[in-house]
């Protein structure tokens, strides 16, 4: 596991999107596994950016995104599927065929997710799976819970997990309770994982998820055992990995630290 420290979130974003930007370049036909949430879409408005300026072509490229909201229809302005036309599909050359998100409306979940996880089989699985982490140490909408779940599944969402999205919606009420998610699985299955991180609420289960037992109470642990992790993160994410395994830590921007950025 590598984890590159950064100093701010803009810094974040770009050493993320370099990350995703190499394994589009490098490999026509990549597949990348997307994430939704408040910390990529400083990623997603890099990538769009080097798009503009013509450094990256999408046009070969799949995606595969870790989850939708349960019962929102892809035009409801808080589906993930919004979320990802308006932050990135729409920006950049990807064709829209090419873009997977599980379907928060199928009647059968179950169905559902055997589709979904037979389709990440049949592109030849993930390449790079993109990530962030929940306050429960959730990835996707993976959460706490008494054993890990491989499969693409239904998932009723943790009070925490509603409440940190209220934001997003116009009451807490509004919230969706349920979710369909990429099990843990297919997140260990992505050949390599970089999950970013910001903010200082994101430093303790950041401690925990990778240096404290690996347990699906914390389901963001079982990275611990990705042979491939690279995790992204800025200064106030650090600070508990700081204040205990500092020599953990790599310098993302080194020039800068030795002041000659
Ligand atoms: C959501 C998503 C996750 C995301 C998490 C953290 O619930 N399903 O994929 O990582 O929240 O979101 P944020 O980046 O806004 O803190």
């Amino acid at each position: 596991m590598r984890i590159i420290g950064v100093t701010d979130y803009g810094q974040m974003s770009w050493k993320a999107a370099s990350l995703l930007a190499s394994q589009v370049i490098l490999k026509r036909g990549s597949v990348l596994g997307l994430a939704t949430g408040s910390t990529p879409l400083g990623v997603y408005r890099c990538l769009t950016e080097w798009y503009r300026q013509g450094l990256i072509d999408f046009s070969g490229a799949f995606s595969v995104n870790l989850d939708e909201y349960c019962g929102l229809s892809p035009e409801h302005n808080q589906s993930y599927a919004y979320y990802m036309r308006e932050n990135l599909f729409r920006h950049i050359n990807i064709r829209p065929d090419h873009t997977h998100i599980p379907n928060g409306m199928a009647a059968d979940p179950g169905e559902e997710g055997r589709r979904y996880d037979e389709l990440i089989r049949s592109l030849g699985g993930v390449d790079i799976q993109l990530l962030g982490i929940g306050h429960t140490g959730h990835i996707g909408f993976n959460e706490p819970n008494t054993y890990f779940i491989a499969p693409t599944h239904r998932v009723a969402l943790n009070p925490l997990t509603i409440e940190a999205n209220a934001r997003f919606f116009a009451s807490e009420g509004d919230v969706p309770r349920y979710a369909i998610t990429m099990g843990l699985g297919s997140i260990m299955a992505a050949k390599r994982i970089l999950l970013v991180a910001s903010g200082e609420d994101k430093a303790e289960i950041l401690y925990r998820s990778f240096f404290g037992p690996i347990t699906p109470q914390i389901p963001a642990s079982i990275l611990q055992l990705h042979p491939n992790v690279t995790v992204v993160a800025e200064r106030d994410a650090l600070e508990a990995i700081r204040a205990k395994a500092p020599e953990m830590i790599e310098d993302g921007f080194p020039n800068e630290a030795a002041g000659l950025g």
